[in-house]
């Protein structure tokens, strides 16, 4: 195995990495536990790769790299670590894999799936393909390797417009987020045929209760993530990839902002907005929140649970999520 040395390793100490993030009581309990994902890591020559939904233990504690879905599969390409522990969802783990096939990917919990990748199968493309023969297939990438591979490219919601347009055609095949491909077809003149998939998390926000956030402060920023409906995106100041809203947010320095998505992204985003204050409803990932500070340790004690990617799907799979990559 080789033995790169990774430069970056988050370098302060855990106690500085959570000041501000957890209440104290709660940093001492942590505390072991991330000094032992510390050393694991220079032992394995591994990185933690977290999504914005992880928890603010994982996401400020643990994390070596943070992102969006691009974000992430751009990190797992570009690494020089021998493993990399998915803080995440199954997709995102595979994702790496697909790009990264040399190296070591771990998911701490196997089970942390995702509504939208369950929605849609390779077969499902494969009738989709006949019934609308020519028409090129975008897919997002909250999705298996198999329905990646029988995609002409994949997106993610910070490229979904750009990607789209990128293939110079009049009408896609958009799947599988329903809500996603209603709110690209807003952005764009290129026809988007859909599919009934949807984001168990997202799809519960209601206009109305935007409507009511709204009438509850005039002065308040609304950032909907695209994933929610469209009457939800209709009434939103900015709709954007987690990412996208994390910038915003940075940029805008807003004195008050609700982030519509999943609820941890705004304790993450608060810990570094001090002068913000966050509106917080709260709509949970429960696939997100399989993964903990405990089970990253644990995946790097014991090397569990390696994610596979059959090679003949990981090749035709590599040419969709790399043609996106050139493509943004
Ligand atoms: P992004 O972080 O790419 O916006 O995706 C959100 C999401 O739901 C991932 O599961
Ligand atoms: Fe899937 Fe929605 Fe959870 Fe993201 S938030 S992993 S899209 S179920």
């Amino acid at each position: 195995m080789a033995t790169t040395t990774l430069p970056l390793r988050t370098p302060l100490p855990v106690q500085t990495r959570l000041a501000g993030v957890v209440p104290d009581v709660e940093g001492h309990i942590l505390t072991p536990i991330l000094e032992d994902i510390d050393r694991l890591k220079q032992e394995r020559n591994a990185v933690v790769l977290a999504h914005n939904y992880m928890t603010p233990d994982i996401f400020h504690g643990a994390a070596d790299l943070r992102g969006d879905s691009l974000e992430l599969a751009r990190l797992a390409a570009e690494t020089p670590a021998d493993v990399i522990v998915m803080a995440g969802v199954h997709f995102m783990a595979e994702t790496a894999k697909i790009l990264s096939p040399d190296k070591t990917v771990l998911i701490p919990d196997p089970r942390a799936g995702c509504s939208l990748a369950d929605s849609i199968t390779g077969a499902d493309i494969r009738a989709l393909r006949e019934r609308y023969p020519g028409v090129p297939v975008v897919t997002y990438v909250n999705t298996s390797a198999e329905v990646k591979a029988e995609s002409d490219i994949t997106c993610t919601s910070s490229n979904a417009v750009r990607i789209v347009e990128s293939l110079g055609v009049d009408r896609v095949l958009f799947l599988p987020d329903r809500y996603l491909g209603a709110w690209v077809a807003t952005q764009t003149d290129v026809e988007v045929i859909g599919w009934e998939g949807a984001c168990e998390v997202h799809e519960r926000f209601t206009g109305e209760e935007i409507a009511e956030l709204r009438a509850s402060d005039p002065e308040l920023a609304i950032l909907a993530h695209p994933e929610c409906p469209p009457d939800v995106l209709a009434a939103s100041d900015i709709v954007g990839s987690t990412s996208q809203m994390v910038g915003w947010v940075r940029d805008h320095q807003p004195a008050k902002v609700v982030l519509v998505t999943e609820c941890s992204m705004a304790d993450n985003v608060a810990a570094e907005a001090p002068d913000t204050e966050f509106v917080r409803p709260c709509n949970m990932c429960p696939h997100m929140k399989r993964i903990t500070v405990q089970n990253i340790r644990t995946a790097l004690e014991t090397m569990q649970h390696p994610v596979e990617v059959d090679p003949a799907i990981a090749e035709r799979a590599r040419r969709a999520v790399t043609a996106m990559l050139e493509a943004s």
